[in-house]
């Protein structure tokens, strides 16, 4: 069955979509550059024969543990989570015995502690995958793994972490190359949220046995024409990413400034999070963007889908869904009459239904949407989907005018949090962090 993008109720009419599509030209010109010049390893995947090659070298040195633990956070988290939630379900279920992969993705002392107490040394690999090799979240965690590995494995420990991390600057490298640490790189230019199907996520994948190359295979299909070096700007406007970018570029215009990412594909819920920052990162940027809202299906018409339905008229929706889900259980003859509509189906009939209900109910409550219905589940149909949503999200910070690759403001968190635990050189933060603190509070004990 096809993959198909339905447009129907995209509200398209409404939209003056025009000026941004007369822009393809433009585009399809800065992709032919940027990808030419190495700028954007998401679409092109440059680096992707080195790293086959790295991956088949790790397979028997991977196989020799029962868990991995992942510590990690963001781009270097949300992608192999969702690669795991979608594809290694059985680690979620009763009587499971094969490999665990387990992330350590927040700053969470009883998590840790629990990890610590756990999980077995000599059968566990220890992954710290960060790109810039200094997030004190993720090296944070890295420093007591490695307290625990040393006195748990002596001078074995090295064998049982991996690095994940740039090629030649920050910490981890260092720390790689002073203590003879397996490492694989994350490319230049890929940054945490457009990384998922480099090392950073391909590492929990193999280590799960998700077919990796089905998944490469699917992301390849969606971008090689925005790769192609003779890209015109008619071949560009024909493009789903381009396509996406146009509508969503043309639904901030009229003040649409929430993308809900209604997943009806139960297992791919967490796909709904890793969209969340991708999108929320790279286009949150000026004073624009749109806010994105992750949402299960069915899950979640019992709880956020009354404010999608009836709150301000600023949200738009894709709608991922899947027509072969498997059937499931057939429910039984014996039942009530007032449930006599489900008697003789199968149970899985009732996502279907719900999905469609739903989508043609918010279509009818004026919430412009375009269903993404993939002809399956499988790890090929999730490469398509993660290239054609980063190839959308990158056109749309284009079409914006903003930076759709970095996330600045992110930042001043970051340096506050460092100031309070006393880091040097943040003088400025530390002086506004005493002012902040030192100001009447206005407080309520309830
Ligand atoms: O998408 C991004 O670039 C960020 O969310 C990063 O993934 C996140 O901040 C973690 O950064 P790092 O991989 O450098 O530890």
């Amino acid at each position: 069955m096809a993959d198909i993008l339905d447009w129907t109720s995209a509200n398209l009419d409404t939209l003056d979509g025009a000026t941004h599509e007369a822009r393809a030209g433009e585009m399809a010109a800065r992709l032919v550059e940027q990808t030419g010049s190495g700028e954007l390893p998401f679409l092109t995947m440059s680096y992707m024969a080195g790293l086959k090659q790295q991956l088949s070298n790790l397979k028997d040195y991977l196989k020799g543990f029962d868990h991995m633990l992942l510590l990690g956070i963001g781009g270097s988290a949300l992608g192999a989570r969702a690669l795991q939630k979608a594809f290694f379900p059985q680690q979620d279920q009763p009587g499971h015995n094969g490999p665990s992969l387990w992330i350590a993705d927040n700053v969470d002392a009883y998590a840790l502690e629990s990890y610590l107490a756990t999980l077995p040394a000599e059968k566990t690999v220890i992954v710290t995958i960060s790109k810039s090799g200094g997030t004190i979240e993720t090296v944070g965690q890295y420093f007591i793994f490695k307290e625990w590995a040393q006195k748990k494995l002596g001078d074995e420990w090295n064998r049982h972490m991996l690095l994940i991390t740039d090629e030649e600057e920050g910490f981890l490298r260092t720390e790689a190359d002073r203590n003879t640490i397996k490492t694989l790189p994350v490319p230049d230019n890929l940054g945490g949220r457009y990384s998922v199907l480099s090392a950073v996520g391909l590492i929990p994948a193999l280590f799960l046995g998700i077919d990796i190359d089905s998944l490469i295979d699917g992301a390849r299909d969606v971008v090689a024409p925005l790769i192609d070096p003779t890209l015109t700007g008619q071949t560009l406007s024909r493009h789903p990413s381009f396509q996406l970018a146009t509508w969503a570029a043309s639904l901030l215009d009229k003040g649409f400034d929430e993308m809900i990412f209604f997943a009806y594909i139960p297992l791919w819920a967490s796909f709904g999070d890793w969209f969340a920052q991708l999108w929320a990162e790279s286009l949150g940027k000026e004073g624009k963007g749109s806010q994105p809202v992750p949402a299960i299906g069915v899950t979640d018409q019992h709880s956020v889908n009354q404010m999608f339905m009836d709150g301000i008229r600023n949200k738009a929706c894709l709608f991922l869904t899947c027509p072969t889900l498997p059937a499931g259980p057939r429910f039984p003859n014996d039942l009530p009459d007032q449930f006599d509509y489900v008697r003789g189906k199968n149970f899985g009939e009732l996502i279907q239904a719900e999905g469609l209900g739903n989508r043609m109910a918010l279509s009818q409550n004026g919430v412009p949407l375009v269903e993404l219905s993939m002809g399956d589940d499988g790890p090929k149909q999730a490469g398509k989907l993660i290239a054609l949503l980063g190839a959308a999200t990158i056109l749309t910070g284009w079409l914006m005018g903003i930076n759709p690759l970095d996330q600045p403001a992110v930042e001043l968190g970051k340096r506050l949090a460092k100031a309070r635990m006393n880091a040097d050189g943040l003088e400025e933060e530390k002086a506004d962090m005493d002012a902040f603190l030192s100001a009447d509070r206005d407080t309520r004990e309830f």
